[in-house]
């Protein structure tokens, strides 16, 4: 095994050198391109960073994986996965809205072991280390205290294609704000999911994520002593489709309770 020392070094100076090439073209006039979604973007500054992501993991380790968001590069045989979105947070970043950030975790035989979330507009950077705790800027982090979802704050976030009420995106959303909360949506999952760590949010769902938006967050978040499950309250995998993460307090089973109306 790779001593974590090193991993965690590469780590930070992947993230770093992203954050620096998204602060350089934020607010230019750089390329967009839409995907298959009308409403999904990638811009030249989302293949920039992820390439520059990958220079630097396989200058230090050629033979690791690389799934990223635009491509990545997975033709090796490794134990180590790097999961990275180069931006998480493009819709945002498209439109000069400083909430955007970038995403790296590093996965060892399934399971994910570092994760940073660098939002380089506010300067917070987002880190964990599995058995090591979550630290914000080398401050350590701890969920929130609040403990029923009548005095939480949430945030969500929604699928491209959402107009289609894809997996009962819409009916989740109708039903938490029917109980008259108040319910945030940032743009970026992976800041919403270090925010619940940082004990900003109580509780965060979204259908339809993939696994670079919110394994190295999942991490940070279960190392603030976070709960993640699915809508079930059951076991969850960063390669899952529904997300259900609190600050593990009473809201997660009053959560799984408003999720399960939309199924009946
Ligand atoms: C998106 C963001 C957004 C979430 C979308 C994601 P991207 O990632 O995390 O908050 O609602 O589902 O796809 O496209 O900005 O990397
Ligand atoms: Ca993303
Ligand atoms: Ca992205």
């Amino acid at each position: 095994m790779t001593d974590i020392k090193t991993l965690k070094d590469v780590m930070f100076k992947a993230a770093d050198a992203a954050a620096a090439i998204q602060l350089e073209y934020f607010e230019t006039d750089f390329e967009i391109g839409r995907k298959r979604d009308y409403s999904d973007l990638v811009t030249e500054v989302d293949k920039k960073c992820e390439a520059k992501i990958i220079e630097i993991i396989h200058d230090a380790f050629p033979g690791h994986n690389v799934l990223g968001e635009e491509g990545g590069d997975q033709h090796k045989t490794s134990d180590y996965v790097w999961i990275v979105d180069p931006i998480d947070g493009t819709v945002n970043y498209a439109h000069s809205v400083p909430v955007f950030c970038v995403s790296i975790a590093v996965e060892y035989k399934g399971e994910v072991i570092l994760g940073i979330v660098y939002s380089p507009k506010t300067n917070e950077k987002f880190y964990a280390e599995k058995g090591g705790g979550a630290f914000l800027n080398h401050k350590q982090l701890k969920v929130s205290d609040i403990d029923l979802l009548k005095d939480s704050l949430l945030v969500t976030g929604f699928p491209y294609g959402a107009k289609d009420n894809f997996d009962h995106c819409i009916d989740h959303f109708v039903n938490f704000v029917k109980l008259g909360l108040p319910i945030r949506r940032l743009g970026s999952a992976a800041l919403d999911i270090c925010y619940l760590a940082a004990g900003r949010f109580e509780g965060f769902w979204e259908v339809n994520l993939n696994a670079w938006d919110v394994a190295a967050g999942y991490l940070i978040l279960l190392e603030a002593g976070g709960k993640v499950t699915n809508f079930e309250g059951g076991k969850y995998s960063v390669y899952d489709k529904q997300i259900l993460a609190t600050n593990g307090k009473t809201v997660h089973s009053e959560m799984i309770e408003v999720l399960k109306k939309a199924y009946l």
